[in-house]
């Protein structure tokens, strides 16, 4: 045998064990990620962040306001935690489970959790009480973030059915829309789908009237417009599109107006493989390989919307140096609070100027 057959051979060898390993182990069936067009240049505002609870706030997703005036968070050691007004941190119920992640005041008192794979959670000091754990005959294995309207309606996202909280990066690479918006009818018990196929469905908001209710889709660079009432009651449209990073958490601003916190699911080696179905298909078959090029360390980003979805500012930490991966934006008398998947605090920032 020549040493052109024997090289030719063994290429063939490893190239028929590559696709079967792939075939074999990927866990994906992707579709080209459209990346957005737009960029910002950086103004690093979020560096001024002060660090509350630092070291004591493991991975606060979220942040919400509770009717008790009270800021909440939830933490990745399974605690809601509160801030009381002498800047203490109290533990104040256990939840358990290893991914909470948003939380909203109910009108009773309560705080609604959303525990990715415990499901729609309710609890106050009368306890724990589950809403929600499966849809239409489906278990919802990534309950994400919920808002309560003022007749009881619970709105929340479940971001995927196919990848649950701890495969994020895998419902990424694929790039189809595994996610959905669903409804808690309080008087009934019951959880219906108000929206089917959405493409990483994240954070939810009501408009100050409740007319309409916005809900982010990550992948897609864009929140939607889903109308509650009047005319266009049922129907969705675009609220923001192009946006420069994924969108996380969308809350209200006193001003009626929205923060919305923007992931960074982009990287140089991202961008590289984003557009191509059959390089996200090889990857996602090594898990290591798909660990190096998840984004780490990276650019906080926050836009606050008017309610005609032009953007009106916007604030960053370039480098992500001092906040990273920022996932949500509360605005409070004045200041913003940031929750975060990468620090143990929630940053705090003054909005005035
Ligand atoms: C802060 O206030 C809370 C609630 O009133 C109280 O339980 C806690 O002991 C106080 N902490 C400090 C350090 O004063
Ligand atoms: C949603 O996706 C499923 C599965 O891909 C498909 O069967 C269904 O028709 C889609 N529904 C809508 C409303 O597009």
């Amino acid at each position: 045998m020549s040493w052109r057959i024997i090289v030719a051979s063994a290429s063939l060898v490893l190239l028929l064990s590559l696709v079967l390993h792939v075939a074999l182990h990927s866990p994906i069936s992707p579709l080209p990620l459209a990346l957005p067009s737009s960029s910002f240049p950086p103004n690093n505002l979020l560096k001024g962040v002060e660090k509350l609870g630092e070291g004591s706030l493991i991975l606060p997703e979220d942040t919400c306001l509770g009717k008790d005036g009270k800021l909440y968070t939830a933490t990745r050691d399974g605690w809601i935690k509160r801030l009381h007004s002498n800047g203490s941190w109290e533990n104040w119920k256990m939840i358990g489970g290893s991914s909470l992640l948003g939380l909203a005041p109910c009108l009773d008192g309560d705080i609604i959790v959303c525990e990715a794979y415990k499901g729609l959670l309710k609890v106050g000091e009368g306890g724990l009480t589950v809403l929600a754990t499966e849809v239409e005959g489906t278990k919802i294995f990534f309950a994400d973030d919920a808002i309560e309207a003022s007749d009881g309606s619970i709105y929340f996202s479940d971001a995927s059915s196919k990848f649950g909280f701890d495969n994020w990066f895998l419902d990424l690479l694929e790039a189809r829309s595994n996610g959905r918006l669903l409804k808690y009818d309080p008087l009934k018990k019951t959880t219906s789908v108000v929206l089917a196929n959405l493409s990483f469905p994240n954070g939810v908001a009501l408009s100050p009237n409740e007319d309409y209710l916005l809900v982010s889709e990550t992948w897609k660079f864009r929140c939607l417009k889903y109308w509650l009432k009047g005319e266009l009651k049922g129907s969705t449209e675009v609220f923001i599109d192009n946006l420069p990073g994924g969108p996380d958490n969308i809350n209200l601003a006193p001003d009626g107006s929205f923060w919305i916190a923007l992931i960074q699911v982009r990287s140089r080696w991202l961008d590289l493989i984003h557009p191509s179905p059959l390089a996200k298909l090889v990857l996602a078959a090594f898990p290591k390989a798909v660990e190096l090029i998840k984004p780490k360390k990276n650019r906080a980003m926050v836009v606050n919307v008017e309610s005609d979805g032009k953007i009106r500012r916007m604030l960053d930490d370039y480098d992500g140096g001092v906040i990273s991966t920022v996932t949500s934006a509360l605005e409070h008398e004045g200041y913003l609070y940031l929750g975060n998947l990468r620090s143990n605090f929630i940053g705090k920032l003054p909005l005035k100027g």
